[in-house]
C-alpha cells in the first residue's frame, strides 16, 4: 500500500505547509490523545519556522495519491557540544492511513538523515500503551525513561494551603523570592545560569541525553526563542542572601487563547536542597498565575517516574495524575 505514498523533505515551510502539518497533528492527537489539547495552527507555524536554541530542524511530509498530506516527521538536531550526538523525532500519521507503512517510510528517511548528520541517538516520546509504542518497539527502539504527566486545576487549588506555603517566609530565613517575565534581569543573569546547570542532574533514565553548560548569554537566548515563538515565559526564583540563586521554576504560557500552561524547569541547586524551597517557589508561581493570568486554568507538568522529590512537591500542591508517556531511544551505529 505504501507505494501510493510520496515522501517529500520540506526545505522552506510555507503557511500552507504549516497548515497541512497542523491538520495531520490535530487528527493524530484527536485519535490517540483526546484529552490533550492539540497545538493551534499558529503554534505549529511558529514551531516549524522560528529558530530553536542550539538546534536545527529537518521536516518531511507523506502525501497520498491525491496529494493530501497523511503523515509528517520532524527531526530536531541538537548542535551544542554536549548534545551534538542527539536527534529528537516527532512523527504522526493520520488515523485513516495507519498500518499501511507510511510511518515506516517516514522513519527510514529520518534514520538516513541521522546517519548523514552523524547522530548516535534518536529519541522520541510516545504515550504509554499506544500505537506509537507498538510502532517504536517494532523498529527496535528501547524504552529509556517513563514519565508521569500531572495536571493542576488552578481553580481547585486549596487556597489556604498555598497561601500558607507562600507566606511562610520565616521558615526560609536567608532567602527571598523574586520573579520576572521573559528575559532574566541583568543583575541575576549569572546566578540564574549557575542555577540552570543544576538541571543537568535531573533523572533521565537510560536516555543518552547529554548535558549543556549554561551561561548568561545562553539563558537570554533561551528566553528569546520562547518570545520569538509568541509564548510567554514566567520565572520565580529563590535567591540566597549571599547572592546565589538557590532555585527557580519556569512556566510557559502558549501563544493564543490556551488555558493550559506548561511547566518548564524547576530546580533547586544541591547545596540548598532539603529546605522546602521547591514547594515555596512553586506555590509562589501558583499564586502569581492566579493573580496575573486568570485565563489560565490549568498547568501540565511531567516528571520522570523515579523523580520522587519533584513528584512529592507536585502532589503537595494538588497536581493529579493525568497520563503516562515513555521516551524511547534508537542507538545508531556511527562511522
Ligand atoms: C506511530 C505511527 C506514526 C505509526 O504509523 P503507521 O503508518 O501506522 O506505521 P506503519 O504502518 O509503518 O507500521 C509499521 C509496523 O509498526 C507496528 N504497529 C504500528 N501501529 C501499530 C498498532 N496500532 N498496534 C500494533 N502494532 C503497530 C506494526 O508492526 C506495523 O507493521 P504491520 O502493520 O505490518 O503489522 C502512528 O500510529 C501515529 O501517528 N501515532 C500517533 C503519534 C505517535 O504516537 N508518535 C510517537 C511515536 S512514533
Amino acid at each position: 500500500m505504501s507505494e501510493h505514498v510520496h515522501i517529500t523533505p520540506l526545505r522552506r515551510i510555507s503557511v500552507t505547509d504549516a497548515a497541512a502539518w497542523h491538520q495531520v497533528v490535530a487528527a493524530s492527537m484527536a485519535h490517540d490523545l483526546p484529552d490533550v489539547p492539540p497545538p493551534g495552527p499558529g503554534q505549529v507555524h511558529a514551531q516549524l519556522t522560528k529558530p530553536t536554541l542550539d538546534s536545527h530542524r529537518l521536516t518531511w511530509t507523506a502525501t497520498g495519491a491525491d496529494g493530501v498530506p497523511v503523515g509528517v516527521a520532524g527531526l530536531r538536531l541538537f548542535t551544542s557540544p554536549g548534545r551534538d550526538h542527539l536527534a529528537e523525532l516527532e512523527l504522526h500519521v493520520v488515523p485513516a492511513h495507519r498500518r499501511h507503512g507510511t510511518g515506516s517510510l517516514l522513519l527510514s528517511e529520518v534514520v538516513a538523515a541521522c546517519r548523514t548528520e552523524s547522530r548516535r541517538s534518536l529519541i522520541v516520546e510516545a504515550s504509554a500503551d499506544s500505537p506509537g509504542e507498538a510502532f517504536l518497539e517494532r523498529w527496535s527502539f528501547r524504552r529509556a525513561l517513563s514519565l508521569d504527566h500531572l495536571i493542576l486545576d488552578l481553580d481547585q487549588v486549596d487556597e489556604n494551603r498555598i497561601l500558607k506555603v507562600g507566606d511562610s517566609d520565616a521558615e526560609h530565613l536567608g532567602y527571598r523570592l523574586t520573579g520576572w517575565t521573559g528575559t532574566v534581569p541583568d543583575e541575576l543573569a549569572d546566578a540564574f545560569a549557575t542555577a540552570k546547570n543544576a538541571m543537568n542532574d535531573m533523572p533521565v533514565g537510560d536516555l543518552d541525553y547529554g548535558s549543556v553548560d549554561w551561561d548568561a548569554d545562553r539563558v537570554r537566548a533561551m528566553a528569546q526563542v520562547v518570545a520569538d515563538r509568541g509564548d510567554t515565559l514566567l520565572t520565580i526564583a529563590a535567591v540566597h542572601e549571599d547572592g546565589t540563586m538557590a532555585g527557580y521554576t519556569e512556566i510557559v504560557l502558549p501563544q493564543g487563547a490556551s488555558s493550559r500552561a506548561q511547566q518548564y524547569d524547576t530546580a533547586v541547586v544541591p547545596a540548598h536542597r532539603g529546605h522546602g524551597l521547591g514547594l515555596w517557589i512553586k506555590a509562589a508561581m501558583v499564586r502569581r498565575l492566579r493573580a496575573e493570568h486568570p485565563s489560565v486554568v490549568e498547568v501540565e507538568t511531567d516528571n520522570a517516574e523515579d523523580n520522587v522529590h519533584m513528584l512529592a512537591v507536585n502532589r503537595e500542591l494538588g497536581f493529579r495524575s493525568y497520563r503516562r508517556t515513555r521516551e524511547f531511544q534508537l542507538d545508531l551505529p556511527t562511522a
